[in-house]
């Protein structure tokens, strides 16, 4: 019920209709009991700043922000977390004195699945398949929380090598590798765990990896995916065929909103069971 007392908070991205953040945070406001309603807005490139504005005048209690947004609102705010600073990209706005701090709760939301479901990063063999915005965010989280060796692979290995010159250098002293994906047959013997962050194997080309070889799998002994749409994607399902243990984008998905939720709610831990009965809602939700 919507009362004159409701703190309102949203989403802003372009397109937006597709999000789940709204079916998450209502649920989440509902099983608290909080006074709180959240709103998707769709908001065109031009009209970042002016959103940011405008959220600002309106008083919004939280906004999230996606694509194709999280680095066009940087610019528009006074305070940025560190974490959200050094990969480069905000997807959490919460409300200070004069406008919002921005955060990355991506990053955030992946370290806290990936403790839920036990899987540990310090001292562990990494590597990260891709070298975009989400594998930026993996490997910050798995550079940061101590991994002992990262390899980035990617199909453009240049960007790969980039991106893991930019890490060596916020991380000195650790050790980061670009490579292409199919040098993954010259990785050093060991027994990895991998963090898929391409969009390859992403609705509606379901059936592809961007490593196919068995071979690749057989190295792997945990392998986390950011995709959520399928939710078991042709990566798991290798990994999981080759012995290995897998977690699903939709763990990532749902601890990205937790963290949002608690930053905005101060006080508020959303427990254990709130989250498990928010995962049967976001499943049913992306079937559809
Ligand atoms: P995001 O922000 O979701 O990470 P992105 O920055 O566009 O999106 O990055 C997409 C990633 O998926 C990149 O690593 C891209 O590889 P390239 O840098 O070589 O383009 C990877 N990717 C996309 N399509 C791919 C494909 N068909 N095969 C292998 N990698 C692919």
């Amino acid at each position: 019920m919507i009362k004159g007392t409701t703190k309102v908070c949203g989403v802003i991205g372009y397109p937006v209709e597709h999000s789940m953040s709204p079916l998450l945070h209502n649920f989440f406001a509902e099983q608290l009991g909080l006074d709180l309603v959240y709103v998707p807005f769709s908001v065109p490139k031009e009209k970042v700043g002016l959103a940011v504005q405008g959220a600002e005048g309106l008083q919004l209690a939280g906004i999230n922000v996606t694509v194709p947004h999280k680095q066009a609102v940087m610019p528009y705010l006074p305070e940025i977390d560190e974490a959200a600073l050094a990969i480069g990209a905000v997807n959490t706005l919460v409300p200070v004195e004069h406008g919002y701090k921005g955060y990355n709760t991506d990053a955030a939301g992946l370290l806290r699945a990936m403790t839920e479901e036990k899987i540990e990063i310090q001292g562990q063999d990494c590597i990260i398949i891709g070298a975009g915005g989400a594998a930026k965010a993996a490997a910050y989280v798995l550079a940061r929380e101590g991994a002992k060796n990262i390899y980035i692979l990617n199909r453009n290995r240049e960007k790969a090598e980039a991106l893991a010159g930019e890490l060596r250098e916020q991380f000195q002293g650790q050790s980061i590798c670009g490579m292409a994906l199919e040098e993954y047959s010259v990785l050093p013997e060991a027994f990895y765990l991998a963090v898929q962050c391409t969009s390859v194997g992403m609705h509606p080309h379901v059936g592809q990896a961007a490593i196919e070889e068995p071979a690749f799998y057989e190295r792997i002994h945990t392998g986390v995916e950011i995709i959520y749409t399928p939710m078991e994607t042709k990566f798991m399902r290798l990994t999981a065929e080759a012995g290995g243990k897998t977690m699903n984008g939709l763990s990532m998905l749902i601890y990205q909103g937790v963290t949002a939720f608690e930053l905005w709610n101060p006080g508020v831990r959303i427990d254990a069971e709130s989250i498990a009965e928010a995962k049967l809602l976001l499943a049913a939700g992306l079937k559809g």
